[in-house]
């Protein structure tokens, strides 16, 4: 099973507060990471703002292709990875959030990149509307898995063998499955539920072909949750 990403209206509207709450922690002179997703994109737009009206100096590291095109468009300074000696606070969004903050990413199938400048960061802010709230990771979404192509069958057997129904993910406007930033596929696994995130990533870490996934344990140093009732933001840490 695969869940498609979509927003209505009112969770649009949440992550838009959320994304200018997560956009107001950050401070000129900052290496900011851009996450990828549609709350990551309100982060980026008022990112774009503050710098035309506020004068607001960052570099950005975006991670992905499309977060590095909305940086573009703001107006942000846009540099690599490698180009950086350091990352002071990362901003993405987040599919579901556990009690723990423990997350599952990768919707937009950036996880790789993602959680490579999450973990480079000093801080690594979450922004998500609170209908990603979960007791137990998995009640909802697969765990998306960047997979090298030439190892797909191999790891789906493998997904199989611990538990786990594998689905190559399809791409939109293509034949053919999604294609990711780096050139390998997706395979989304739904496991029945993830009670212990740490051991299962432990597990996925160690799948030969098996590139990154999706589960982001002990990474999170604070989740911003915008209420869909009445738009408030509020702060979750661990
Ligand atoms: C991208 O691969 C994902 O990890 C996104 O950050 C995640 O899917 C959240 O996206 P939305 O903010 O669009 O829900």
């Amino acid at each position: 099973m695969s869940v498609q990403k979509s927003a209505n209206p009112i969770e649009l509207e949440a992550r838009r507060k959320v994304g200018l709450a997560a956009a107001a922690l950050v401070e000129s002179g900052m290496v900011v990471g851009l996450g990828t997703g549609s709350t990551a994109a309100f982060a980026i737009a008022e990112l774009g703002r503050r710098k035309r009206e506020e004068g607001l100096a960052i570099v950005g590291v975006p991670t992905s292709w499309s977060a590095a095109e909305l940086a573009r468009q703001a107006g942000l300074e846009v540099r690599t990875l490698n180009d950086v000696d350091r990352v002071d606070l990362a901003l993405d969004g987040a599919d579901e959030v556990s009690p723990q903050l423990a997350l599952i990413k990768g919707g937009g199938a950036a996880h790789t990149q993602e959680k490579i400048v999450a973990t480079a960061a000093s801080r690594f802010v979450v922004l998500v509307d609170d209908g990603k709230l979960v007791d137990v990771l998995g009640a909802k979404w697969a765990v998306p898995l960047e997979v090298l192509p030439i190892a797909l069958r191999a790891v789906e057997r493998t997904l199989v063998a611990l538990g786990a129904v594998p689905q190559l993910r399809k791409g939109g406007g293509k034949d053919g499955p999604v294609v990711t930033d780096h050139g390998n596929l997706v395979v989304d696994a739904k496991f029945p539920s993830i009670p212990d995130p740490v051991a299962l990533a432990r597990t996925l870490d160690g799948i030969p072909g098996l590139v990154e996934h999706g589960l982001f344990v002990d990474l999170a140093d604070l989740v911003l949750v915008g209420s869909r009732a009445d738009g408030s933001v509020r702060r979750m840490t661990a």
